[in-house]
């Protein structure tokens, strides 16, 4: 892949220049490197973290929640990864370490600036978006997040030659899901594929993982004095997967040449009633769970409330509704097993998750005393 690549990178390199924070890339003719091909894409060395991959990647959203397990597992066998930003670059310093001295290079971005995306991607021979949001803002609806900008992605992808484009969808994404998330994602793969037929599309399930939005969601609700769930989660199953494994998903679709232009379906091993799924998490966090149900359009109305917030609100409308969808199955589309990866249970993971939910006295408290939720087959 490597070697097909420097063939439409031949006349450009990276440079990086500058000190401390203040990198800049520009652009310097190889001519001038006196190089024919940039190092960068030419694979050498045993594999590890100072080996070069020969993966050059831009990882849109990679400030986000699964975005920096992309990026540890790009960095660690050695790719060079560029990192479009948005917010300030000392925000992000964490991400630094993950990839040799030189290997990350952060890029400032504005997804409505067309010149500014392409500039992020057009020397890479790999591109990952990751962007999304789970709620609305006055300058970025669902819109803008889930079909415009990734659009505007494939479409440059294209046009640059790049021959490696993963898309991050939803499993839920469906024209007719109640929730305007799941709609947009919908319509986002289908302009994804439309600008650019290559593209790699990963429908993933929830994914819970340290710093996820889901398993942290669900233990924090217990502040409102227990969990509320439409007909007590009894009529929806989730299959969460672990981040984790959809980093390596991702990593495995770079490496796999049959991988273009296919949709995979990453879920993890088991499905679970939500109910019961909430409650193991309240089991293992070793904290008392009251479950009552709750009208729908009543906690729609008390999520109005909170969408009020001006930053991240804790639920929405929407989001109740995503939540509250049973996962779809697809049995037709490849999965994690096709990638090589072996999916990883909520009962091995979910600690990571939630120890910190735990009181004091409970923090090392063995696993084995919260018993399993029960899995379900619909
Ligand atoms: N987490 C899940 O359970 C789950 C499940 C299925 C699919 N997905 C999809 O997987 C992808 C990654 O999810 P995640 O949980 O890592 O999301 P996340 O933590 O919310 O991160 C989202 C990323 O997108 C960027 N972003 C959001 N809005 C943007 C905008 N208007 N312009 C530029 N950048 C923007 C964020 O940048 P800033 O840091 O600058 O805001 C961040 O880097 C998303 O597409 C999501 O829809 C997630």
């Amino acid at each position: 892949m490597a070697l097909v690549s420097v063939r439409f990178r031949a006349t450009r390199a990276l440079h990086i220049s500058g000190t401390g924070s203040a990198l800049a890339v520009r652009y310097v003719p190889i001519a001038l490197q006196q190089r024919k091909i940039h190092h960068a894409v030419v694979p050498k060395g045993k594999g590890g973290r100072s080996s070069v991959s020969g993966t050059v990647a831009t990882v849109f959203g990679a400030t986000g929640f699964l975005g920096r397990y992309v990026v540890n597992r790009l960095g660690r066998v050695g790719s060079q990864i560029v990192i479009p930003h948005r917010c300030d670059q000392y925000d992000i310093m964490y991400l630094r370490p993950m990839g040799d001295l030189g290997q990350i290079i952060f890029l400032e971005w504005n997804p409505k600036d067309l010149d500014s995306t392409r500039r992020a991607l057009e020397n890479s021979n790999v591109v990952i978006n990751l962007v999304g949001r789970e709620w609305e803002t006055r300058n970025f609806r669902f819109e803008d997040v889930h079909v415009n900008i990734p659009k505007d992605i494939a479409k440059l992808v294209r046009e640059a030659g790049i021959e490696k484009f993963i898309h991050m969808s939803h499993l839920n994404a469906d024209m007719k899901s109640p929730s305007k998330y799941l709609r947009a994602k919908a319509v986002g793969e289908l302009a994804v594929r439309e600008e650019f037929p290559d593209t790699i599309i990963m429908k993933s399930s929830e994914i819970f993982g340290r710093e996820d939005r889901f398993f942290n969601h669900f233990a924090n609700m217990r502040w409102f004095g227990g969990e509320p769930l439409i007909s007590l989660g009894k009529k929806t199953a989730k299959q969460p997967i672990y981040v984790v494994d959809v980093a390596k998903a991702i990593i495995s679709a770079v490496k796999d040449p049959d991988s273009n232009g296919k949709t995979y379906a990453l879920v993890g091993p088991n499905r679970y009633l939500l109910h019961d799924l909430v409650q193991y998490l309240f089991a293992v966090a070793h904290r008392p769970f009251i479950a009552y149900p709750i009208p729908r359009p009543l906690y729609h109305l008390v999520a109005r409330f909170f969408e009020l917030n001006p930053f991240e609100p804790w639920t929405s409308r929407d989001k109740i509704d995503r939540f509250h969808t049973t996962d779809k199955k697809f049995p037709d589309l490849p999965g994690l097993e096709d990638l090589g990866i072996v999916p990883t249970p909520v009962e091995q993971k979910a600690i990571e998750v939630l120890r910190r939910h735990r009181r004091y006295r409970w923090l090392e408290a063995e696993l084995e005393e919260a018993r399993p939720a029960k899995p379900v087959n619909f």
